[in-house]
């Protein structure tokens, strides 16, 4: 039944078991894989390179779109298989590979990673693995719930293996649009000028003579572990909205909003479930990731038309959403992560982007990717690409994490992820402040004020007082700058130890 699915009858003979499939991929090769946010992996060639590599040295460069499911990451690693990967992971061993030093890790921005393979600055990539739903008569891809960097793993790479998903539904077909960028230095615009704007083909177009091997596969991608709203949560979505209300009131946005981004995780998919009881409508989204929300907000009839890069959802939606994504067709678009995340795209839109902070200081600079400064925890993902070039960059994160040893707003953040130019708004569930058109003495008063939790206001009102007393644009007391981090670090919390009662 999988040759329906090749419709290019002269490839039919390449179909072959993943074990065999995986014999192409040699040691140290770089290895392009598809895989965005859990969504579209290709899911049986790893684990054969896995098993491989009990029984000869077998070292890689792994490339994908994002975080890859069905824990291949976590096999690759125990494996030994990875030498380094790019450019994002969300996988607990393979993170502290990378923090042993084990995994050469190389975090970045995702709509970059491809611009680099392209101008030769990193690369070649030797063999691309494409999970698909169908190859076309011309020998073209149909990928699955994520095109991430698949497309240009595919035209670039010396060998393609094909991963042949039954389990993905063919009504996929047609949702995708496959653009790919005109080299530069001649590069003409790109012809996306709203988030329904197709630019490009339903397939990827690649040489059919390319395609090395064919692996037929039935496993479903993972689910994505989304905790159900909180208290927390629901605050911070609450304060969000009312904030665009304001927007809209004062003449800033129509009641449509403008393009909606938002961060994979629990926070930002709360964000955009608050909007379904909000009073915005006809919405849109040209994001990266649609999670439960999105879908949610269709079916509320909130949403007009989502564009994004893969299709990562709950366990519970996946099963509802899957079966009837044909149902969705004209209103939702794939592309790959260099459209979905370019610079140029993005700040025409005029996107709203909403993602999610690992910690953020009084002057409105962000950490989304280092605990500690040295520990890294998933990567910078699209943040940074939405982020810089958003007609609104918020970020959101709850204002204590671990049980509130840690507060998430510090005097001065261990690492910089987004600076203090880049972002316009921080959100808490104690509050929002709009950082916009203020100076970095104002900024650290309205985040003091309106972000810290209670139990660490006083803290932070007292460091940035004296600090202001030594002056300067940006006040600071370098010596204490870090004293909350050094603090959790020898006695595991942030929150100096009271003194002893008598
Ligand atoms: N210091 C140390 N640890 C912290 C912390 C801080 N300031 N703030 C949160 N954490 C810990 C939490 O305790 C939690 O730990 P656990 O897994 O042991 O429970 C973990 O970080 C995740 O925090 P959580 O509050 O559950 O948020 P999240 O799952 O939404 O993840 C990020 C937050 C920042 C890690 C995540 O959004 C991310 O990786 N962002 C970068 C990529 C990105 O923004 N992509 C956007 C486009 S998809």
């Amino acid at each position: 039944m999988y040759r329906d699915r090749i419709r290019l009858k002269s490839l039919w003979g390449k179909v072959v078991p993943a074990e065999e499939a995986a014999f192409l991929i040699k040691d140290g090769m770089t290895v392009g894989m598809s895989g965005f946010t859990r969504a579209g992996d290709a899911k049986a060639v790893p684990l054969a390179l896995a098993e491989r590599a009990a029984s000869e040295k077998l070292k890689i460069t792994l490339m994908t779109g994002a975080s890859l499911g069905n824990d291949v990451d976590r096999i690759l690693t125990e494996a030994g298989v990875l030498s380094r990967r790019l450019p994002f992971q969300a996988d607990p061993v393979l993170r502290k590979a990378i923090n042993r030093g084990e995994v050469m890790f190389v975090d970045q921005h995702l709509s970059e990673t491809v611009e680099l393979l392209r101008s030769r600055q990193m690369g070649p990539v030797d063999v691309a693995v494409i999970e698909a739903c169908a190859i076309t008569e011309n020998g073209g891809i149909v990928p699955t719930t994520s095109i991430g960097n698949s497309a240009t793993f595919a035209i670039l790479a010396e060998k393609i293996i094909i991963e042949l998903n039954l389990t993905q539904p063919l009504d996929l077909e047609g949702m995708h649009d496959v653009y790919i960028p005109t080299r530069r230095p001649f590069r003409e615009p790109i012809p996306v000028v709203t988030a329904e704007s197709r630019a490009g083909l339903p397939y990827i177009p690649i040489d059919p003579s390319r395609i090395a091997a064919i692996v037929v596969t039935r496993k479903q991608d993972s689910s994505a572990s989304i905790l159900p709203p909180d208290d927390e949560t629901n605050a911070i979505a609450g304060h969000l909205i009312e904030f665009l209300g304001r927007e809209v009131k004062q003449g800033r946005l129509g009641r449509s909003l403008a393009p909606l981004q938002a961060g994979i995780g629990t926070i930002a998919n709360a964000v955009l479930h608050g909007l379904i009881d909000g009073p915005f409508h006809d919405l849109t989204m040209y994001s990266e990731v649609l999670q439960d929300s999105t879908f949610e907000l269709f079916d509320a009839g909130k949403l007009n038309f989502a564009s994004g890069s893969s299709i990562t959802l709950s366990a519970g939606k996946y099963a509802e959403v899957l079966p009837k994504i044909g149902s969705y067709k004209g209103r939702l678009l794939l592309r790959p992560q260099e459209i979905s995340n370019h610079p140029e795209v993005i700040r025409r839109l005029g996107v709203i982007g909403i993602n999610t902070a690992l910690e953020c200081d009084i002057y409105g600079n962000v950490n989304s990717t280092h605990v500690n400064g040295t520990q890294m925890m998933n990567g910078i993902g699209g943040s940074g690409d939405f982020a810089r070039n958003s007609h609104l960059a918020i970020f959101v994160t709850k204002s204590l994490a671990k049980g509130g040893a840690i507060s998430s707003v510090v005097p001065m953040v261990t690492h910089v992820d987004h600076n203090e130019h880049d972002v316009d708004v921080l959100v808490t569930e104690v509050g929002l402040a709009d950082l916009r058109g203020l100076a970095p003495r104002e900024r650290a008063e309205t985040i003091v004020r309106n972000c810290v939790h209670p139990s660490y206001r006083e803290l932070a009102a007292d460091y940035q007082r004296r600090a202001l007393q030594r002056g300067g644009h940006t006040p600071h007391l370098l010596e204490e700058a870090f004293a909350w981090h050094t603090r959790f670090q020898q006695t595991g919390s942030m929150m100096p130890a009271q003194p002893a009662a008598d």
